[in-house]
């Protein structure tokens, strides 16, 4: 494990199997890790931070890095704690959509939802319920939202957990989630970072588990341009829009791991993006102790070595590492600083209190220790109501999440319809219940969620059928339900009375350590589960009035039956979430006018996407190789367009009960200051408060040790025998590398220099504004879309920038106006290691999806 941490030099001596593996990619060296400065924003909690850790003792310290370990207290992960000082152990705790392992919480609509609204204050809005909810049940850290994987493979198990395969659409409402979530005094989490796209081999034991002998995880091979233009990009926002926590990936990249890769975490992130909060790891990501120290991980998690493992990386380890020199001091004190500075500037401090919920039981009473049946049995589940009117908006985002992809005359209903037929699994309830299946690993009943630790229990579900019958009653029609997917007779003849048929189909998928039908976390096809291509042609085929509801993880093939002639209309309604019938009822019922437009890209085919899935151990017994600079930048869209690929339904595209029009499009330049690339040296690393010698970090006397439970204390002053680490101190001099210790002045980065890069990134240089026309005699939602061509030979054809969801009365007229930074308009230059705007043209598009653009500007040249 020790051996791994340098990246593809270890790998060559760990995995001699492979013949090839001086072919792989190679993640170079950047050392020393930066230290936190306090930059920006962070200032007044950085101070405080100090303040804090220079009174703590090392021991102290490394309690707040290392989880206690896997179910050993409430939350999936908990930090030791500092009772001195009164600073209560963290609690951190899934998921991105809402809290999981939980009891009357609400359950709010997934990533690729909120993607789908193009809503800013719908992101912000959704972040800041669930930060008031985790916070009420004493939870600090979120563990989301998510941006990695990003979508490069539509077939990923969990791109609908995060936003859009578009980084400029993610981005942004990745960091209004993270806004929200913070301003609710709640670290947020952005994860999984970076490059971390597929299911398949993400980690070796699940890998071995499905029967594939690899001695490493997946390794994604990215290129640094297409890091910087595709998938570090939204982590830029999330940095920029002060995100306290970052979890680095269970996936290697170029052949070194997530959680102790240099260039990653020390260099992309910290040196560059000016990170101030504190990388964590996934559960059981962590591979080696020193490594990731000065590779820039801080936090430990769960903080034993692998589950229940009863040691750790860090704990005992971090102290040893420091005791022994290897481990500078101003490495620890960085990481705890950083640690607090992210709690205080949330407003932790005013609001922590212990967990009042325990992940593990449903039960009220239990153990405190619940993995090893011990400590006190005590009042674990106080099944404290959070749900506050949340309910409400989670309708909201549901509708107002519900792409209308085709309607020729179908939609609104009114409550006139004589007969409506409800037709498919996909309307009705689970038969073992909404939360039947553990972390929703089945596809029973009406898909509201998919699977995974990015779940949440449901309060309830409002299933389609539900809501929809009841609608239907007000206005005294009929209703025949069939939701047998096998049963195309029953399907057929209820579709043959109808004049309306309302056809619900989906498809699942979900994280790696469930595999649902065959589908191993990643989705193993692009079709929809349970025979929906037939309930479909079942229905249309009887009916000349039928409606398909699409619930999906992402895209899905619809060729088959997309342009039949009786298919009147069609709606791709995502996860919504516990409301998902009320939410579908408001816009079947046009109580709510559809204006999402789709967050990816529908294709033809599986293969008109490119970018396939590993599915198989591509490199014999060694880490399986997914190369991601093959696409580079052209994923979703960017792909389409490149190979004239045509899609059925494009990148950006919905329709609504009205219309509208794009005109006058002015561009303006504006006055921007010269970007200059920073120079100079950071200050030389400080510490805080001073490392006493070996005898000062034993366990205490009469110090009760539950079993399992992760301390930081040490056995004896022997380090070698309280690490009990067998290759302790070998090779260290041929593996640890010298300048993973340095601590004096470190020269910036170019594109250093602000929170999310560069400051003079974010200067406006043009003010673009068009004018947008309700043309229409209902009220509705248009998102108008500013595409930009950045020229060159290899770049995509159009690259979305800008976008707002507008909301327009009937014929009325409104001017969006909106601006383009630096960044919007550059290129990262691999040379410089900067941002560049590169001689070729720039045009601007405006329209509204990534292939109706009526409108277009070149901008004259700036740098
Ligand atoms: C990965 O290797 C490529 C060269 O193949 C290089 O451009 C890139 O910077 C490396 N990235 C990381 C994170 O090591
Ligand atoms: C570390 O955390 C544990 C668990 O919260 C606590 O029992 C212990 O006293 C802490 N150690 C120190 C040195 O504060
Ligand atoms: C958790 O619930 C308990 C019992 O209702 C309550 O006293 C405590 O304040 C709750 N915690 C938070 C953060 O609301
Ligand atoms: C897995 O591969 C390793 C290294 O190649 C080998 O030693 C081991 O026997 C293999 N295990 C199984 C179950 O095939
Ligand atoms: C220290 O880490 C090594 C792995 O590098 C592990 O084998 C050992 O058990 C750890 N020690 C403790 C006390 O957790
Ligand atoms: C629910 O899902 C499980 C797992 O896919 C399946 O085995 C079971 O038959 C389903 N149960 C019902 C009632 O649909
Ligand atoms: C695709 O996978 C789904 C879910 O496992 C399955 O129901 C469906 O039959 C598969 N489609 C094809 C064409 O094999
Ligand atoms: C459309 O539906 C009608 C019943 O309303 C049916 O007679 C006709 O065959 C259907 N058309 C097709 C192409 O299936
Ligand atoms: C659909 O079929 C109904 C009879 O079921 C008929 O009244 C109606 O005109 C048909 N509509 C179209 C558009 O063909
Ligand atoms: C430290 O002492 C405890 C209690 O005796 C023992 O269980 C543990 O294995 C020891 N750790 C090491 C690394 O020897
Ligand atoms: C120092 O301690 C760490 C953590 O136990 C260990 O991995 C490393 O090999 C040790 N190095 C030396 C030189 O003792």
């Amino acid at each position: 494990m020790k051996l791994n941490w340098i990246g593809a030099v270890a790998l060559t001596a760990v995995s001699a199997a492979s013949a090839k593996q001086d072919d792989l990619a190679y993640s170079p060296p950047f050392y020393p890790s930066p230290w936190a400065d306090g930059q920006g924003d962070w200032a007044g909690a950085y101070q405080r931070a100090v303040d804090i850790v220079s009174q703590m003792t090392l021991a102290e310290k490394v309690n707040l890095t290392t989880g206690t370990g896997w179910m050993l207290d409430k939350c999936v992960g908990q930090t030791g704690s500092v009772p001195r000082l009164g600073i209560l152990s963290l609690c951190l705790q899934d998921s991105p959509l809402g809290i999981r392992f939980a009891d009357y919480n609400s359950a709010f609509p997934a990533g690729i939802n909120v993607a789908a609204t193009w809503d800013k204050t719908l992101a912000y809005l959704r972040g800041q319920a669930m930060g008031e909810e985790f916070s009420d049940k004493g939870i600090d850290i979120q563990l989301g939202p998510a941006a990695g994987p990003l979508g490069a493979h539509p077939d990923g198990g969990r791109n609908w957990e995060g936003f859009s395969p578009d980084p400029a659409l993610t981005g942004v409402l990745f960091a209004e989630t993270v806004k929200g979530i913070q301003d609710a005094g709640v670290i947020a989490t952005a994860k999984h970072y970076i490059a971390n796209e597929q299911e398949h081999f993400r980690q070796r034991p699940e890998a071995q588990g499905y029967g594939f002998n690899v001695s490493d995880s997946l390794s994604s091979t990215v290129d640094d341009k297409t890091m910087h233009e595709l998938y570090l990009w939204p982590f830029a926002d999330a940095v920029r829009a002060g995100v306290g926590a970052i979890m680095c990936s269970y996936n290697q990249i170029n052949n070194s791991y997530g959680c102790e890769n240099s260039e990653t975490l020390n260099k992309l992130l910290k040196a560059e993006l000016g990170f101030q909060g504190f990388v964590m790891s996934d559960w059981s990501a962590h591979h080696s102790g020193v490594g990731a120290a000065l590779a820039g991980m801080d936090m430990s998690m769960p903080g034993d070595v692998s589950f229940n493992s009863a040691t750790s990386f860090w704990g005992a380890n971090l102290t040893v590492g420091v005791l022994n020199g290897t481990i500078p001091q101003w490495r620890v004190d960085d990481m705890a600083v950083r640690i607090m500075a992210a709690y205080y500037k949330v407003g932790r401090d005013t609001k922590h209190t212990p967990p009042n919920f325990s992940s593990w039981t449903r039960d009220e009473y239990g153990f405190e220790h619940i993995a090893v049946s011990a400590g006190a049995y005590e009042r674990v589940n106080q099944l404290v109501d959070v749900q506050r009117d949340h309910a409400d908006l989670i309708r909201r985002i549901g509708a107002e999440s519900t792409v209308l992809l085709k309607n020729e005359d179908a939609l609104p209903l009114d409550r006139k319809e004589k007969l409506v037929a409800i037709l498919g699994e996909d309307a009705g309830s689970n038969a073992w219940g909404a939360n039947g299946c553990d972390d929703r690993g089945c596809d029973n009943g009406t898909l509201a969620m998919a699977w995974g630790s990015g779940t949440a229990n449901f309060p309830y579900l409002v299933t389609p059928e539900q809501a929809i019958q009841n609608e239907v009653l007000q206005g005294r029609g009929n209703v025949f339900a069939v939701t047998d997917n096998w049963n195309l007779k029953k399907i057929a003849t209820a579709a043959k009375q109808a004049s309306v048929s309302l056809v619900f189909v989906n498809a699942d998928s979900g994280e790696g350590y469930i595999s649902v039908d065959g589908n191993e976390g990643d989705r193993k096809n692009l079709t929809l589960w349970k025979n929906g291509d037939n309930v479909v042609k079942a229905a249309a085929n009887n009916c000349n009035n039928t409606v398909v509801i699409i619930h999906s993880v992402g895209p899905v093939l619809i060729k088959e039956w997309y342009d039949h002639p009786n298919v009147t209309g069609i709606l791709w309604a995502g996860l919504p979430g516990q409301e998902s019938g009320n939410s579908i009822a408001d816009v079947l019922y046009g109580r709510v006018n559809p204006g999402a437009k789709s967050p990816f890209t529908w294709g033809e085919t599986r293969e008109s996407y490119g970018s396939p899935l590993v599915t198989e151990a591509n490199n014999g017994n060694g880490a399986p190789q997914s190369d991601l600079s093959q696409a580079g930048v052209f994923i979703d869209y960017r792909h389409f367009d490149k190979y004239n690929e045509t899609p059925i339904y494009e990148f950006g595209y919905g329709l609504s009960y009205t219309t509208f029009k794009f005109s006058d499009l002015q561009v303006q330049q504006l006055d921007a200051p010269e970007y200059i690339p920073t120079t100079g040296k950071t200050e030389a690393a400080k510490t805080f408060g001073k490392v006493e010698d070996a005898s000062q970090y034993l366990y205490p006397e009469g110090q009760q040790r539950v079993q399992q439970f992760i301390y930081p204390w040490i056995n004896s002053t022997d380090l070698k025998a309280s690490s009990g680490d067998p290759l302790y101190g070998w090779k260290d001099e041929q593996y640890i590398p010298k300048s993973g210790t340095d601590g004096s002045a470190q020269p910036r980065l170019p594109a250093s220099g602000g929170a999310g890069g560069h400051s003079g990134l974010y200067d406006d240089l043009f003010q673009v504004s068009v004018t947008v026309e309700n043309t229409g005699d209902v009220a509705g939602y248009e998102v108008p879309q500013l595409y930009v061509s950045l020229g060159g030979p290899n770049e995509p054809k159009v690259v979305l920038r800008k976008f707002e969801r507008l909301y327009l009365e009937a014929s009325q007229q409104q001017v969006w106006t909106t601006t383009l930074t630096r960044r919007d308009l550059a290129n990262w230059d691999v040379a410089a290691q900067n941002w560049v705007i590169t001689s070729h043209t720039k045009t601007i598009y405006v329209g509204n999806s990534s292939r109706k653009l009526p409108l277009q500007a070149s901008l004259p040249h700036v740098q």
